[in-house]
């Protein structure tokens, strides 16, 4: 059963942001793995936290997912943000075209009426072909722009779900399993105490580059992603968590 009131929300909203160590938590009501609904309430939740911190020049980079995808459906212009640029945090990361970070990067920018730029690269890619493709000049201005992205917004993922609907290939799988891989987020796969056990190379934003952006917001809902959430925030890299009842109730179930 879920909350109806908007003190119940409030009360999870506190309870999560203490839990994971936020600054700010934003849960809306229901479970988008249930309702597809919610999931576009996480978007316009996201939305409106975005317009709140956006200023003009500011660039955002984005990563790919539904989620994401419900955000750039509820974009909207950015009014008191001119010249907004939006750019693609990692490459495609094999997902279908629809829920690749350069879509919905081309997407989110039409609707604000900002500005993109795309990442044109294979992913994932081999070492040696990674290290020519950064000196490519166009790709490191892009790499550049991504590196210092003023907000970042990202999706979390099931770790299994996601190494499936890439397409990995059987060692990775195996390694992901092995090594009890629960949650997913920017091709990095994280074990339930936070730690990297897996990584898909490819160019873009590294984790290591988030300490640059003010704001990093994670958008993910629905009650079957609540380890994969925990275990991102173990290491704590996102300042911000906009999700929903489902995963919160979840999450703060044993606390
Ligand atoms: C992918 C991102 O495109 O979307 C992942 O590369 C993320 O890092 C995933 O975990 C989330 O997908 P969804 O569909 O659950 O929002």
């Amino acid at each position: 059963e879920f909350i109806k009131d908007v003190t119940g929300i409030k009360v999870l909203e506190n309870r999560l942001r203490e839990k994971l160590n936020l600054d700010y938590v934003v849960v809306v009501p229901g479970d988008s793995d249930e309702l597809d609904w919610v999931k576009h309430e996480m978007g316009k939740a996201c939305v409106t936290f975005l317009q709140s911190k956006l200023k003009p020049n500011n660039t955002v980079a984005i990563t790919g997912g539904t989620t994401m995808a419900a955000v750039a459906e509820k974009m909207t212009p950015l009014n008191d943000a001119e010249h907004c640029m939006f750019v693609p945090a990692r490459g495609g990361l094999g997902e279908r075209v629809e829920n690749q970070a350069n879509t919905i990067c081309a997407e989110m920018a039409k609707k604000a009426k900002g500005d993109y730029r795309l990442l044109y690269v294979p992913d994932p890619l081999s070492e040696s072909s990674y290290q020519t493709i950064i000196e490519e000049p166009s790709i490191k201005e892009i790499l550049n722009m991504i590196r210092n992205a003023d907000i970042v917004i990202h999706g979390v993922g099931d770790a299994v779900t996601m190494a499936e609907r890439r397409k990995t290939s059987k060692g990775e799988m195996e390694k992901i399993q092995e090594n009890h891989a629960v949650g997913e987020a920017f091709g990095y796969y994280f074990n339930q105490q936070g730690e990297i056990v897996h990584k898909v190379r490819t160019v873009g934003l590294q984790l290591e580059d988030l300490k640059y952006a003010k704001n990093i917001i994670a958008v993910a809902g629905g009650h079957t992603k609540a380890q994969a959430i925990e275990s991102y925030f173990k290491p704590g890299q996102s300042n911000v968590l906009i999700t929903d009842e489902g995963a919160a109730q979840e999450l703060l179930r044993d606390s």
